[in-house]
């Protein structure tokens, strides 16, 4: 695992209550990374990694999600509308859990969603509350992952799942170039820490949890950052973002520096779908 101590959970915060009219704008609906076939539209490969998370969960009908870092709910509002999934949505950011009401009501799901603003660190939920536990590419943004993990796992149902996309710390390249890089993305993009794909693994086996399928979807999604760059260099937003504060900047100024950490190796994109056992180990 990689850390970055200078990460403050007010600044991700505040990133998200600010930049989220600029990922709509720029990104659409989905704050998360697209998954590419060929040279689709980016929201086609956006909904995409949503749609093949869902596969790969095997959500079924009716479901009780918690959605992790929901974002604009655009993950919450698909599962709801699709699979009529009964969806709980957490955000750190109070703009954005309203932004999330108000598109689940636009979408006629209000009924089945509840947006609410806490931190994913601190809140809690009765135990078997949830069959799935959902999270797109907000563990990075957690500054104790193995005991969010083991609380999380409490909230799920027996035979429950955690379906969890994440940016991870390279598991090959290891010198000292590639973790520059890796501090580096955490620096710009308020990850305290990222761990690799075997420290997932690990946190979910500690958590009881047995992992049923992992997927390297790095060279499917890192073209993500390519068109970023694009369109922040096309659109003026730096201009705006030096108006609004540093960490903007930053933010956009290490969009070329995830790229390359992709395909340098030095990062990689992972997908976890782990399962609570059907009956609790005695010993655990
Ligand atoms: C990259 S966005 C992903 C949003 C959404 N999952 C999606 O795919 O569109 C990260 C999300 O994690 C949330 N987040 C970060 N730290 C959090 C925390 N400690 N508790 C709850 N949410 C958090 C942010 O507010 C934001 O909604």
């Amino acid at each position: 695992m990689i850390s970055c101590p200078t990460v403050r959970k007010d600044e991700i915060r505040s990133h998200y209550n600010l930049a989220t009219p600029f990922y709509r704008l720029l990104w659409g609906r989905h704050i998360h990374h697209g998954l590419w076939e060929a040279q689709e539209a980016a929201p086609i490969a956006a909904q995409r990694l949503t749609e093949t998370l869902a596969q790969e969960a095997g959500i079924r009908h009716g479901e009780r999600v918690l959605d992790v870092g929901c974002g604009m709910g655009g993950s919450s509002i698909h599962l709801a509308r699709t699979f009529e999934c009964d969806v709980t949505g957490v955000t750190l950011s109070p703009f954005q859990r309203r932004w999330a009401a108000c598109a689940a009501r636009w979408h006629g799901v209000a009924g089945r969603t509840h947006f609410q603003c806490d931190d994913a660190e601190q809140v809690d939920f009765p135990a078997n509350s949830f069959d799935v536990l959902w999270s797109v590419e907000c563990t990075e943004h957690l500054f104790d992952k193995p005991a969010f993990f083991r609380r999380a796992a409490q909230w799920l149902r027996p035979g429950g799942r955690m379906a969890i996309c994440a940016w991870l710390a390279g598991s090959k390249t290891h010198d000292a170039a590639s973790t520059k890089q890796v501090y580096d993305v955490c620096e710009g993009f308020l990850c305290p820490s990222l761990g690799a794909a075997d420290d997932y693994r690990q946190w979910f086996e500690q958590a009881g949890l047995t992992v049923e399928r992992s997927h390297d979807w790095t060279s499917r999604v890192w073209r993500t950052w390519a068109l970023c760059d694009e369109r922040v260099k096309r659109s003026g937003v730096r201009w705006l973002a030096r108006l609004l504060d540093r960490n903007q900047v930053l933010f956009l100024d290490r969009f070329e520096t995830i790229l390359k950490a992709y395909q340098s190796g030095a990062m990689e994109y992972g997908c976890f779908i782990a399962r609570k056992p059907e009956q609790a180990d005695p010993t655990a």
